[in-house]
């Protein structure tokens, strides 16, 4: 079975009826979706969801998963989304896919995040894959300048041949670092730009990095015990 199929199976286990289920965003969360979409239709689960993107909200009310909106629930209990890279502290870069600031808003209210993903995500250190940072049009290239003087080689996403814009009508600045050592520092400096909306690192949020690998196998990496 495919890497990020095998990851979403294990973590939809965690998901229990009457639960209010984060749906994350991207390839890897899709196959969670499509799961957990499964289960609701043969009423093996009765849960209520909140999507990271209008893609996953698309997805999630064609399966028919009932969306509610964040008015008006209390906390969310499982988020399960993907993510670009996971370090050994399960630290992440997310935003790949261009919803990072819908994700962290989803996962910062969840009492878990559940990060799935296939084997080529797992690295010692983040930072190989460029940083997104989301980022508000009005004055991006005076963000763009600020986030290039933090060491890193600045990019603006192109969707064709205009800026990417997120789900909030934000630009994205894909920033090439290399290693980062230290990602609570790097984090809060560039959340201090004003102008930036939020980027891409996740750092201390995951409880739970489920991979799958080519050879079949599912490895849970935890900051708690799996379920029994
Ligand atoms: C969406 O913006 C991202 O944060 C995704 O979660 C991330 O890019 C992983 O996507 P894939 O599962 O498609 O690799």
């Amino acid at each position: 079975m495919d890497p990020k199929r095998l990851a979403a199976s294990k973590a939809v286990e965690y998901i229990k009826s009457g639960m209010t289920v984060g749906l994350g965003t991207g390839s890897t969360a899709y196959w969670a979706i499509e799961m957990i979409g499964e289960k609701v239709k043969s009423k093996e689960l009765q849960v209520k969801a909140i999507a990271t993107s209008k893609r996953s909200e698309e997805q999630a009310r064609d399966l028919g998963i009932p969306i509610v909106p964040f008015a008006g629930i209390g906390q969310i209990d499982i988020t399960i989304d993907g993510a670009d890279e996971a370090d050994e502290k399960l630290n992440l870069i997310k935003g790949g896919g261009g919803a990072l600031f819908r994700e962290k808003i989803v996962a910062s209210n969840s009492l878990q995040l559940i990060i799935i993903v296939d084997e080529s995500k797992l690295v010692k250190h983040l930072g190989k894959f460029p940083l997104p940072v989301e980022v508000v049009p009005f004055g991006w290239e005076k963000v763009f300048e600020k986030l290039g003087s933090l060491g890193c080689l600045p990019n603006l996403r192109q969707d064709k041949d205009k800026p990417y814009l997120t789900d909030n009508s934000n630009y994205i600045i894909d920033c090439a670092f290399g290693e980062i050592y230290a990602p609570a520092v790097l984090h809060n400096k560039i959340n201090s730009i004003v102008g930036v909306v939020e980027n891409g690192l996740f750092v201390g949020m995951a409880k739970v990095v489920i991979a799958g690998f080519e050879n079949g196998e599912v490895k849970i990496f935890s900051a708690n015990p799996a379920p029994g």
